[in-house]
């Protein structure tokens, strides 16, 4: 199949294939022009698929000044492991310094989290997304991950956010369907390095000022931005998430 690719069909066909599967056919079509985006937690499993298909496996993460350390030892970690290079993007410079100047450190907990995620993740986010070299990328986003936002979320679909208009960007979730027992069991049955705050409670892992583990049997994403809606725990990065239930 030639470019551009019908996603809609593609979507329903590769609904129940293999994460695997859907990655070869993501390398198929964009080889080096995919980029994987990579948070540092269970999203390793992501890497270490893709790597296993392509040794030069394009990976970036966002780095938002505000994640926690045992985060960025992993992303460390990962990257020696596989030897790969991982981009580490940061914000940019003047935005943040105006922002933190004008509103402190903390602004998310009294504003919401769309200004501070819209210049630490989202912004870079878009500078990677709109160069000319990347034509598709693929994240590890997962239906069961939040209930409020990612129930629909297709294994591959032209970007909401981030396309323009005369280029489409694709978007791979090749792990749409895996549930966190499923994640977990690959993890472990071959011993793939994880970020160890996964010890202590946490499941789904963001910035530390945003994230707290989670007890027994809350969901995940309660865990993430917990003194805001559950239905709009997105921040940026998916916004089409949001997009699609309007
Ligand atoms: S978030 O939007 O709420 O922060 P989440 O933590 O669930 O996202 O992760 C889902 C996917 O989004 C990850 O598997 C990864 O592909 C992408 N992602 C999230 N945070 C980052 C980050 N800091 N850097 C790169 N990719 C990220
Ligand atoms: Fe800022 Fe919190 Fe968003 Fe991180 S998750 S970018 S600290 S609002």
């Amino acid at each position: 199949m030639s470019l551009p690719l019908d996603v809609a069909e593609l979507a329903v066909a590769y609904a129940n294939k293999t994460p695997q599967d859907i990655l070869k056919l993501a390398f198929e079509h964009f080889g080096d022009d995919l980029w994987i985006s990579f948070s540092g937690a269970e999203d390793v499993v992501l890497v270490d698929m893709a790597w296993k298909l392509n040794k030069n496996v394009k990976v970036f993460s966002l780095d938002t000044g505000r994640l926690h350390p045992e985060t960025y030892r992993f992303i460390e970690q990962v990257r020696e492991h596989y030897g790969i290079a991982i981009e580490v993007l940061s914000p940019d410079v003047a935005a943040l310094e105006a922002m933190v100047k004008e509103k402190g450190l903390f602004s998310f907990y009294r504003d919401g989290h769309g200004e501070c995620c819209g210049i630490r993740k989202t912004a870079p986010l878009r500078r990677k997304l709109s160069s000319v070299s990347v034509s598709a990328w693929a994240t590890g986003q997962r239906r069961d991950q939040s209930p409020g936002t990612r129930s629909q979320v297709a294994v591959v679909e032209i970007d909401g956010g981030f396309s323009s208009a005369d280029r489409p960007l694709y978007k791979f979730n090749p792990l749409a369907q895996m549930s966190s027992e499923e994640v977990w069991a690959y993890i472990r049955m071959l011993e793939l390095p994880y970020n160890p705050l996964h010890e202590r409670g946490f499941i789904s892992i963001g910035c530390e000022p945003c994230t707290r583990p989670v007890l027994p049997n809350q969901h995940e994403r309660e865990g993430r931005w917990w003194w805001e809606e559950a239905t709009q725990k997105e921040c940026g990065l998916h916004a089409g998430n949001l997009i699609a239930k309007i």
